[in-house]
């Protein structure tokens, strides 16, 4: 399929949606949204992909919202409009395959809010991760103070929300907002090896980890720990866990089918 503003390929089972307003920095408006939404719908379709990676261009990942389209919006239209942002986020955070930002340049605003629902995120030096929405006269509006809470504390999700820090490459990982951070140019190759890792790892159990760690971060402790057990005890109805029980007792590699 043919979008206008993203370029979506699938090769080696990792699917990529590459966000592609580079005039604008990769600005969010209703036309990339609505290309993001429909790639997302293909990437559930094909049960043979087994990463997903949003990546940008070399100066931005998402430079947020698109302001001009939003800066005389009245209430309704907002609300509808950030809707679209909120829908893509937790579609990503649903997806049972792992998914990886790829950020170089800016992930500011809703370009931030999109790297923050991925499970992961691969950050070059000169990446700048912010939410500057305050200082626009309104704040995150795709989930994004929910989700920062989780990964960096509250003391640091105030500095970012509320006085509109900017925080650079490095710092992002030594507060755990990135995982990773190599050379700008190294971004999209270190994700296609992060997501080479994880699908050496069983689908089903990845799947699995994914839904209870979201459980965690965002429900209460109470329903992450039935969550927990629940996606603990029907991972031994599959292939996969005898498999992977009984290679670690014969001490040899394992042999994963993802069934
Ligand atoms: N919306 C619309 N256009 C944007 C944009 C945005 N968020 N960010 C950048 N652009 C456009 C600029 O208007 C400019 O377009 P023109 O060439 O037509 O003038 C082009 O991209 C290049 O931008 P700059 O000339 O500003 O580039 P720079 O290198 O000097 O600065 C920047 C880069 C610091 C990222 C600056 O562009 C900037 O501050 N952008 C806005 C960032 C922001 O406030 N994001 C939050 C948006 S609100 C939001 O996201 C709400 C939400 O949660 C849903």
């Amino acid at each position: 399929m043919e979008f206008k503003n993203i370029i979506y390929k699938v090769e080696d089972n990792i699917a990529t949606i590459q966000l592609n307003r580079p005039k604008a920095l990769n600005a969010l408006n209703s036309g990339i949204n609505n290309d993001i939404l429909a790639a997302l719908e293909l990437v559930k379709a094909d049960r043979s992909i087994r990463v997903l990676i949003i990546t940008g261009n070399e100066k931005a990942f998402a430079a947020g919202a698109d302001i001009k389209e939003m800066c005389d919006a009245t209430p309704s239209y907002a609300r509808s409009f950030c809707s679209a942002a909120i829908d893509i986020n937790n579609t990503l955070e649903s997806l049972p395959i792992p998914t990886i930002a790829a950020v170089n340049g800016f992930a500011l605003g809703g370009g931030c809010e999109l790297a923050l629902a991925c499970d992961f995120r691969v950050a070059g030096y000169k990446s700048r991760f912010g939410l500057p929405e305050v200082s626009l006269g309104i704040i995150p509006g795709a989930c994004g103070t929910q989700r920062l809470i989780p990964l960096v504390g509250l003391a640091k999700t105030r500095e970012v929300v509320m006085l509109n820090t900017i925080i650079k490459g490095e710092e992002a990982l030594a507060i755990g907002l990135v995982n990773r951070l190599v050379d700008d140019a190294e971004v999209y190759d270190e994700a296609v090896r992060l997501a080479k890792e994880l699908m050496a790892k069983p689908a089903l159990a990845l799947a699995a980890a994914k839904t209870a760690i979201n459980a965690g971060a965002y429900g209460t402790i109470e329903e992450g720990k039935k969550i927990e057990c629940n996606e603990f005890a029907l991972l031994f109805d599959t292939h996969d866990q005898k498999e992977g029980m009984k290679a670690m007792l014969e001490n040899r590699e394992p042999k994963f089918t993802n069934s």
